[in-house]
């Protein structure tokens, strides 16, 4: 079969990326220029000055892109771009650029849902075996998918309120620790203990997460440990934290896996690179004999790559989309709108 070579664009939050993917899990070339440092200085991310940096940004990073593949366009089947969930403007510079990209060189134009990216992203670990879970642990989202197949995505369970990642950042906040919180938080762990008491989120019989309760205990509890003039180990209650989400994430999605019996366990989104999360899931798949993929620490935040080895799957199913296609910040898993078939 002749190679696929797939110009894949992600803009949907505060990282400029674009990446050539062959056959959906080769990496060729990727840039990814993140605009952390920038947000950092306003305690999360601003979305008018995300979309300013990505316009700023983006003629360069596909120069650069096609530099390191040592690619010209011709050489390229088809153009991808991430057109939701994310911040409005910022899709936007994406499927703009994308438009133009595919319209100046004559490519078919594929619109790949972010979500669908973090899964892929696992391409560059292993092949996939169906059915399978992921766990989607991100910024924006928390959820249990179920795949029966490539590029087939049914929700079996989700947060109810915050998602893993805005409860890191809070909590990192609330602590003084900038944004990104949930690195550092990740790294303390590994020195604290335990010791601090927090309730187990929404311990019960459903696929469904909450992590507005601890997060307004771990708020609590600071505010009260200071009225009383006493000082927070920052290390300590970030383990405590950790474990008790982490704990949480797992037990659900181990009874996930059993009740579905599913041949394989994903793990995807910016909050899979947590050691924590990592580590526990390697010991219950281990014990249940059931093969973990896990990201690349590289792939587990936002890139283009993830989107190209997603793109490859809704290529071959024929997913196209036309100059009309817009951002659609909300846009769900299960939705496959905006495809012109
Ligand atoms: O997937 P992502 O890059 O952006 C979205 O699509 O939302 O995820 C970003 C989130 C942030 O909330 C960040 O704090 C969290 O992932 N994150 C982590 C770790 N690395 C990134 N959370 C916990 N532990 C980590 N090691
Ligand atoms: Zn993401």
């Amino acid at each position: 079969m002749k190679d696929t070579y797939i110009f894949a664009i992600e803009t949907s939050c505060d990282e400029t990326s674009a990446s050539i993917i062959k056959n959906g899990n080769e990496e060729i070339s990727t840039v990814v220029l993140s605009q952390i440092d920038i947000h950092k200085n306003f305690g999360g991310v601003v979305p008018e000055i995300a979309s300013r940096n990505h316009t700023q940004a983006i003629t360069l990073v596909f120069e650069k892109t096609l530099k390191k593949a040592n690619m010209t366009m011709d050489k390229i089947d088809a153009i991808a771009v991430t057109y939701g969930p994310g911040l409005n403007g910022s899709l936007l510079i994406g499927i703009e650029a994308a438009k133009a990209l595919a319209l100046a060189n004559n490519k078919p134009l594929i619109p790949v849902n972010h979500m669908a990216g973090h899964i892929y992203a696992n391409k560059f670990s292993g092949e996939f075996k169906f059915p399978l879970l992921a766990l989607v642990v991100s910024g924006g989202h928390t959820e249990l998918i179920y795949m029966d197949k490539e590029y087939s995505f049914k929700k079996i369970g989700g947060t109810l309120d915050d998602s893993v990642g805005e409860a890191y950042d809070k909590v990192a906040r609330v602590i003084g620790i900038p944004y990104p919180g949930g690195p550092l938080i990740d790294k303390m762990s590994k020195i604290g203990n335990s010791s601090y008491k927090l309730p187990t989120p929404k311990d019960d019989d459903s696929f469904d997460f909450s992590f507005s309760g601890i997060k307004s205990a771990v708020i609590n509890l600071v505010h009260n440990e200071k009225q009383r003039g006493k000082e927070i180990n920052k290390e300590d209650l970030a383990k405590s934290f950790q474990d008790t989400v982490v704990n949480i994430l797992v037990k659900k999605t181990i009874r996930a896996i059993k009740k579905y019996n599913v041949k394989q366990l994903l793990l995807a989104g910016g909050v899979s690179a947590n050691s924590g999360l990592r580590n526990l899931l390697d010991i219950e798949c281990n014990k249940l004999g059931i093969e973990l993929l896990k990201p690349e620490i590289r792939y587990c935040t936002d890139n283009a790559s993830m989107i190209g080895a997603a793109a490859y799957y809704a290529y071959l199913r024929g997913d196209r989309a036309d100059f009309n296609l817009e951002p659609n910040p909300g846009l769900d898993l299960e939705e496959g709108d905006n495809c012109e078939k």
